[in-house]
């Protein structure tokens, strides 16, 4: 396996993210946040904001699928083909490693940050996330990455299956024709092409909550917020709010 999530590297994180820059209440206790959710929902800009300010480390797990996914589309690997896929994780070196700007994607150790957003590894990584012998490879790639604490990691199954002890547990929603409207202007795209897309988030979201294998649903003890009409500041101001009784408690 030549998967590397070395403490050495951990701590090189932590230190990177730990710039004095709105860290709001330190603590020395570093803690497990799981922020769970359908795409356009505002996981990411609420996990690296809460992130920063907490100087913890923000993992973007959905980032780990999608370079794989490329993997596949690169080697030619079907993407209904569970056992090559699990064969392929195996022979891949997937880093995430979380920086300023929001998370590196290094697959071998190739910089593939931007190639893993691209519709076509968007599509691949939903198809090869429905795999368990895929997901059990991932997650316990992520239960390394997240074992020291002080992580606010985001996915799908985070809180449910990752991390079901995580101190602090998020699902974060929003109605789907605002999520699909929010997609559309970050990629700043209109008419036949935005039908395209939103028909393609649709599907996408239809299979992350109804695959066999960990299905995105809340975990029980998840605080459910639904983004539709909140702003991005209350959103993350009602999750610190939340951190913060953890942290004292
Ligand atoms: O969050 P994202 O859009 O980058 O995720 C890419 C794909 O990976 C998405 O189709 C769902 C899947 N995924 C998952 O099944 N479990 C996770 N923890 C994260 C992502």
């Amino acid at each position: 396996m030549q998967w590397r999530a070395s403490r050495s590297r951990r701590t090189i994180f932590h230190r990177v993210q730990s710039l004095p820059f709105g860290m709001t209440t330190p603590s020395p206790r570093k803690i497990i946040i799981a922020i769970d959710g359908p795409a356009g929902a505002g996981k990411s800009t609420i996990a690296s904001r809460l992130a920063r300010k907490l100087g913890y480390v923000n993992l973007e797990s959905g980032a780990m699928y999608r370079a794989l996914a490329l993997k596949a589309i690169e080697w030619d690997v079907s993407f209904d083909d569970e056992l090559a896929l699990v064969q392929l994780a195996h022979n891949s070196r997937i880093q995430i490693e979380p920086s300023l700007g929001g998370n590196r994607v290094l697959l071998d150790g190739r910089d593939v940050s931007r190639r893993v957003r691209e519709p076509d590894v968007t599509e691949a990584a939903s198809r090869v996330s429905v795999h368990p012998g895929v997901r059990q490879w991932m997650v316990a790639r992520q239960q390394e990455m997240g074992a020291g604490g002080g992580v606010v990691m985001e996915g799908r199954d985070i809180g449910t299956k990752v991390f079901p002890t995580a101190e602090v547990k998020i699902f974060l929603d929003a109605d789907p024709v605002v999520r699909e409207q929010r997609r559309l202007q970050q990629q700043n795209v209109q008419g036949a092409a935005a039908q395209a897309i939103a028909a393609e988030l649709r599907e996408r979201d239809r299979r992350d909550r109804t695959r066999a294998s960990s299905p995105l649903v809340p975990a029980a003890d998840a605080l459910l917020l639904d983004s539709t009409k909140l702003s991005e500041d209350e959103v993350l101001r009602r999750v610190e709010e939340l951190v913060q009784r953890k942290l004292s408690s």
